[in-house]
């Protein structure tokens, strides 16, 4: 097959990214990736704040598209194709980059490719391990919990996922109720090294019904009522109060994510693919006990495990250029009519 170089646009939620992307499909490289996060701008309104999000967006990216560029040391006359996240997201930031890309595709010529950000990270083994269709994977992060069956660039059953939260809002909303710093993910992790995961109960959620999906919202609220017994008893917490709740909070979302993947393993395997792999992405795949339980039940089941380095789990551009690459491998380009969704289900 031939090689494509690609330029990938993503905007769908707080950070803003171009990337080049090259090669073929199961076979390219990234040539450069420019994330640029808003961390800062949303902070004193403690979560992302859509408008400000698009605006920056609509200031950002072309910054970034020329940043990547100049990092892959290529000009537009290089390029075979422009893709970028047409959604799911925040619509405003979705519309800043698919009117950003389209700029881009009339003023050169080239293709334009419209790509779902799911599709995206669901891709992802392909881009960096070359992974063969079909695969499992776990979308975990702080927007995303679901597993899907990837069987090609376009077609993906979805096998379950959260009927609520995402378990990163849950590690986000733990660290903020025991007064830790955002992202939660990684202060909770490290206060749950300290701790002993069986001081305090916490439930395993939708452990007892059948199929995979998950439920986090549980968790949240069993913290709150731990940490609030435990200040009026006491008066206040104490450091190992705290890691012992981050433990025992931590140790809930492992077990739950470990039960729900060997179900799911159990529903791909039946189908006997040639390579069986497990894939995660997303922020909370960054965590260490919650990697090693994955890994555990893969080797368990005889499957191979498989996290892409984290700058590619999380939100990035080179996903969404490599989407495009194997769309446009297919022959499916988009048009000016590309629209924007905030709702797209893979
Ligand atoms: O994929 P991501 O960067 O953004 C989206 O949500 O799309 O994921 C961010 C989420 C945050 O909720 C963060 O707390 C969580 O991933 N996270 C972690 C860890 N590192 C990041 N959760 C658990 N353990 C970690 N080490
Ligand atoms: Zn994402």
């Amino acid at each position: 097959t031939q090689s494509l170089t690609l330029l990938g646009l993503e905007s769908s939620c707080d950070d803003t990214a171009a990337a080049v992307v090259r090669g073929a499909p199961g076979a390219a490289q990234v040539l450069a990736s420019v994330v640029e996060g808003q961390t800062g701008l949303h902070k004193e309104f403690g979560g992302v704040v859509p408008e400000i999000a698009a605006r920056a967006h609509a200031e950002r990216l072309d910054v970034c598209v020329k940043e990547a560029l100049a990092r892959a040391g290529l000009g537009f006359d290089a390029l075979d194709g422009i893709a970028v996240t047409a959604g799911p997201g925040l619509i405003g930031g979705v519309v800043s980059g698919v009117m950003c890309a389209k700029g881009l595709a009339a003023g050169t010529g080239l293709p334009l490719i419209g790509v779902n950000h799911l599709a995206g990270h669901a891709l992802t083994p392909r881009l960096t391990d070359g992974a063969a269709f079909p695969y499992l994977m776990l979308l975990v992060s702080g927007g995303h919990c679901q597993f899907l069956i990837a069987r090609g660039p376009e077609e993906f059953t979805r096998l379950g996922g959260t009927i609520d939260d995402a378990p990163g809002e849950a590690f986000d909303k733990t660290a903020r109720l025991l007064g830790l710093a955002q992202p939660g993910g990684p202060s909770v992790e490290a206060e749950a090294e300290q701790g002993a995961a069986r001081r305090f109960a916490f439930p395993r959620p939708l452990l007892d019904r059948p199929g995979c999906d998950m439920s986090f919202s549980g968790l949240k609220t069993a913290l709150l009522r731990t940490r609030d017994g435990v200040i009026a008893d006491k008066g206040g917490l104490t450091r190992q109060d705290r890691a012992d709740m981050c433990a025992g909070f931590q140790a809930a979302v492992v077990d739950v994510l470990a039960e729900k993947t060997r179900r799911a393993l159990a529903a791909y395997l039946a189908e006997s693919p040639a390579q069986p792999m497990l894939a995660v992405a997303g922020g909370v795949a960054a965590n260490q006990p919650i990697r090693a339980a994955l890994q555990a039940v893969c080797a368990e089941a005889g499957a191979g495990f498989t996290a892409p380095p984290l700058a590619l789990c999380t939100d990035n551009a080179a996903m969404i250029a490599y989407a495009g690459l194997e769309r446009m491998a297919l022959g499916k380009v988009d048009d000016m009519t590309l629209a924007a969704r905030p709702r797209w289900p893979l």
